[in-house]
């Protein structure tokens, strides 16, 4: 039997023209434009693809999508400039330090700079402190992608076993504490590189999540029939773009299972979206 495809493209549309409502509302009510701006380092080929499609569908939603870029041997003073430059900026709702930054320069420093209240990666740790606790300002956008794919898709998560294979700042930590969390109540186990019988391990999972970064690392025999298999993964792989899951194997095997592209990567920008106009609301004191 082949799996259900959870199609990551309609459901961003979907909530992205429920988004534009509200953005219209927002607009309407404050007389402001609510506005994400990214900063851009250097050159790197896929972070100019990610910015470009963040600021077009910042467009479509009727957000001020805007572009600070700084050469490639900038410092990070420069940058950390720039950055109290768009926290002091009354008409900047959100700020966006596209990673990764130019070899040398430190992420940690900048993420720590950007106001927590613009912070709309959630990276800066009083929010990553925040949603451990379970209070959180905004929720970090592929993680909450991965969320609204299973909930928007009937799957539950309460007292089900999610396997997720990547222990990374951006996904695995924090999507793992998510699911943990009272409301959501999956038992989490978090693989990473070091993990002993992954196998055994993965085939527990009601719900396996994969966001490592190697292109077709899971495998059919990795994933137990009918489980709900969620690819994180952005890999080049002969000029094409392929998950962490060998797609056309786990199909059939898998009960659900996400495409790439046209899986999470259209709702990690709408959760972006969502978390501008959070930011903008936050501001209006
Ligand atoms: N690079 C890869 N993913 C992300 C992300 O979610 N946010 C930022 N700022 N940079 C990234």
């Amino acid at each position: 039997m082949s799996a259900t495809i959870l199609d990551g493209k309609a459901l961003a549309q979907r909530i992205q023209s429920e988004l534009a409502e509200e953005v219209a509302d927002f607009i309407e009510n404050n007389a402001v434009v609510p506005c994400l701006t990214a900063v851009l380092v250097g050159h790197n080929p896929a972070s100019e693809v990610y910015v470009r499609n963040k600021r077009n569908a910042c467009g479509r939603l009727g957000i001020d999508g805007r572009l600070e870029r700084l050469p490639e041997d900038a410092s990070l003073d420069d940058l950390l400039s720039l950055v109290v430059r768009l926290n002091k900026a009354q008409d900047v709702h959100g700020i966006l330090v596209q990673l990764p930054l130019p070899r040398g320069m430190d992420p940690t420093r900048v993420l720590q700079a950007v106001n927590p209240l613009k912070d709309v990666d959630c990276f800066h740790p009083e929010n990553v402190g925040r949603l451990v606790q379970g209070r959180p300002r905004f929720l970090p956008c592929t993680p909450h992608g991965v969320q609204q794919l299973l909930k928007r898709n009937g799957v539950e998560t309460a007292g089900k076993n999610v396997v997720i294979l990547g222990r990374s700042d951006i996904v695995g930590k924090p999507l793992a504490n998510m699911l943990m969390q009272r409301g959501a109540d999956a038992t989490v186990t978090v693989c990473h590189t070091r993990t002993q019988n992954l196998r055994e391990i993965t085939r527990q999972a009601d719900i396996l999540v994969a966001a490592i970064g190697q292109a077709r690392f899971v495998t059919a025999d990795m994933v137990r029939p009918g489980a709900v298999v969620i690819d994180v993964g952005m890999n080049r792989s002969d000029e094409k773009l392929v998950g962490d899951v060998d797609y056309e194997a786990v199909r059939e095997v898998a009960g659900m299972i996400t495409p790439v592209p046209g899986g999470v990567g259209p709702l990690t920008i709408t959760m972006l979206l969502e978390n501008t106009l959070i930011a903008a609301r936050l501001q209006q004191t």
